[in-house]
C-alpha cells in the first residue's frame, strides 16, 4: 500500500452515532432508563485503540440521540470489567440501599486469564459513581462464562439472569431473590449457528401490533456470521419463568456485518429498544480510525410482525431520530450531497419494481444498495483504504417477501456507516462504510421508474 493511500482523506468521526472521544469501545453494557435519562455503559479501553484493559465507559442521553460522555464508571482492578447489565433495585432487594436510597445495581463479568465470574457494583447517585462489591455472586470456576443480562420478571417476582457458556454454545438462566444468590433454572442450546463461540445473550419480551407478547432469545457468535466474522441470531418463543421454549427457527438479527452484542434498555416503559456495537470482530481492531475505534448503532425499536414465513422481529430506528431532520428534498435520479454530512433517505414504491441506490464520491462508486421483490442487498466495493481489512469487501444480502403492495425503505448514512431498514423493518442491513472520499451524490436506478410510483425524500441530519 502506498503511503498516500494509508492516510484517510475523510473525517470518519460519526455525526449521529455514539462513539467515545478517544480509544477503544466494544459492547454496550448496563443499559438502563432511569429518572428520564438513558444510561449507556460500554466496554472501554482507556489505554489504547485496540481491545484490552476493559473498563465500563459511560454516557447518558435525554433522548437516545444526543449523548454526553462521562468519566469511567467501573475500573479494571484485580480483574477486567467485561460485559454485563444493570437494574434499578426498587425494593432494595440487594441491601445496597442506605435509608431510602434506590440502588442501581450492575452485574458484570470479572475477567482474568484463567477465570470468568460474575460480580456486582452499585450506585446510589443515579449511575455516576459506582462501588464494586468485593465478592463474586456466581463463579463456576470456568475460563469462559460471561455476559450476565439481568432483568426483573414480574410474573414470578424474581430477578432472572441469562448468561452464556461460550464454548458449549449454551445460555443458562438463573433466578435470584436478591441479586446475590443465584439458582440455575434451565439451559438453552446448542441450537442454530454453533460454528463460533457464543457471547452476549439476552432474553426479553416484545409485543406484536395486537399486543401479544413473544419472548426473544438473542445470542451473538464469533465466527459463523452470515458473511464472515461475527454475527447474531434470535428465536421467538415462550418463557414460563423457568424455561425458554422456542417456537421459531433461529433467524438472523441483521443481514449486514456490523451489528454485534445488541442489548435492550431495562426499565424503559412501553417500548423495547436496543443498540449494538457497530462492528465485526473480524476487522474491528484494524478499522481505519487509529486513536478511536468502535461506535454504537442507531437505537432501534423492536416489535413482532407476522409474515408468510411466520412471526419475526422487526427493527425501526427510534422516532426521536426525526428531530434531526433538516431541509427535506425530493430524491432525484441524481441527487447532489454536501460532503461530510449525515443523511436519511425514505422511499416507498410499488413493491414489484426493483430499485438501486448508488453512493458516489470523487473517487467513484462507494456503496450500492439494491432492492428487488425478493432481496435487499448492500455492496461495499474495495478501496485502497479498505482492501487491507479482512472480509470488508463484498455484497451482503437479506431475503425479502414484501409485506404489502408498496415497498418501504429507510436508510441512514453517516460518515462511516450505513443502516438500511426495508419491508417494515423486517429486512435490515447494518454496515460500516469507509468511503475513499466523502460521498457527493446519490444515483437512483430502476428498469421501470415510471411504473414505480415512487415517493422519495432525503434529509440532512443535524
Ligand atoms: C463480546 C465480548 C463479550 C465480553 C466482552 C469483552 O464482544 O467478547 O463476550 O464480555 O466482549 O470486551
Amino acid at each position: 500500500m502506498s503511503a498516500r493511500s494509508t492516510l484517510a482523506p475523510v473525517n470518519y468521526r460519526p455525526l449521529i452515532h455514539y462513539a467515545p472521544r478517544a480509544n477503544w469501545m466494544n459492547d454496550p453494557n448496563g443499559l438502563l432508563y432511569y429518572q428520564g435519562l438513558y444510561h449507556l455503559y460500554y466496554q472501554y479501553n482507556p489505554q489504547g485503540d485496540t481491545h484490552g484493559h476493559m473498563h465500563w465507559g459511560r454516557a447518558t442521553s435525554p433522548d437516545l440521540i444526543h449523548w454526553a460522555e462521562h468519566d469511567i464508571a467501573l475500573h479494571e482492578h484485580e480483574h477486567e470489567i467485561f460485559s454485563g447489565s444493570a437494574v434499578v433495585d426498587w425494593h432494595n432487594t440487594s441491601g445496597f440501599g442506605k435509608t431510602g436510597d434506590v440502588p442501581l445495581v450492575a452485574c458484570y463479568t470479572g475477567h482474568t486469564q484463567h477465570n470468568q465470574a460474575q460480580f456486582l457494583a452499585y450506585s446510589l447517585d443515579g449511575g455516576e459513581r459506582w462501588t464494586p462489591h468485593p465478592e463474586t455472586v456466581l463463579d463456576m470456576s470456568k475460563k469462559d462464562f460471561r455476559d450476565p443480562k439481568v432483568f426483573w420478571h414480574e410474573p414470578s417476582g424474581q430477578w432472572i439472569m441469562a448468561i452464556v457458556h461460550p464454548n458449549e454454545r449454551q445460555i443458562e438462566l438463573f433466578r435470584s431473590p436478591d441479586l446475590h444468590h443465584w439458582t440455575s433454572l434451565s439451559v438453552f442450546g446448542p441450537a442454530g449457528v454453533t460454528e463460533g463461540i457464543w457471547e452476549v445473550p439476552e432474553l426479553f419480551p416484545v409485543q406484536d401490533d395486537a399486543g401479544q407478547i413473544y419472548w426473544v432469545m438473542k445470542v451473538d457468535f464469533n465466527p459463523g456470521g452470515l458473511f464472515g466474522g461475527s454475527g447474531a441470531q434470535y428465536w421467538l418463543g415462550e418463557f414460563n419463568g423457568v424455561t425458554f421454549t422456542p417456537t421459531t427457527e433461529a433467524r438472523w438479527v441483521d443481514h449486514g456485518k456490523d451489528f454485534y452484542a445488541a442489548l435492550t434498555w431495562n426499565e424503559l416503559p412501553e417500548r423495547r429498544v436496543w443498540i449494538a456495537w457497530m462492528n465485526n470482530w473480524q476487522y474491528a481492531q484494524q478499522v481505519p480510525t487509529p486513536g478511536q475505534r468502535g461506535m454504537m448503532s442507531l437505537p432501534r425499536e423492536l416489535r413482532v410482525v407476522h409474515t408468510q414465513g411466520g412471526p419475526r422481529l422487526a427493527q425501526c430506528p427510534v422516532l426521536e431520530l426525526q428531530q434531526l431532520r433538516q431541509d427535506s428534498r425530493p430524491l432525484q435520479v441524481h441527487t447532489p450531497i454536501e460532503a461530510g454530512q449525515a443523511l436519511e433517505l425514505q422511499l416507498s414504491w410499488e413493491a414489484h419494481i426493483p430499485l438501486e441506490l448508488e453512493f458516489h464520491s470523487a473517487a467513484g462508486l462507494e456503496c450500492r444498495v439494491a432492492i428487488s421483490p425478493t432481496e435487499l442487498s448492500l455492496t461495499r466495493p474495495s478501496t485502497d483504504l479498505t482492501s487491507a481489512l479482512p472480509g470488508y469487501t463484498g455484497t451482503h444480502r437479506a431475503p425479502l417477501q414484501p409485506l404489502t403492495a408498496r415497498q418501504d425503505l429507510r436508510l441512514f448514512l453517516d460518515t462511516c456507516s450505513i443502516e438500511v431498514f426495508a419491508n417494515g423493518g423486517c429486512s435490515v442491513i447494518s454496515d460500516l462504510l469507509y468511503p475513499a472520499q466523502p460521498i457527493r451524490e446519490v444515483i437512483l436506478r430502476s428498469p421501470d421508474l415510471s411504473a414505480a410510483n415512487l415517493h422519495a425524500e432525503v434529509w440532512t441530519l443535524k
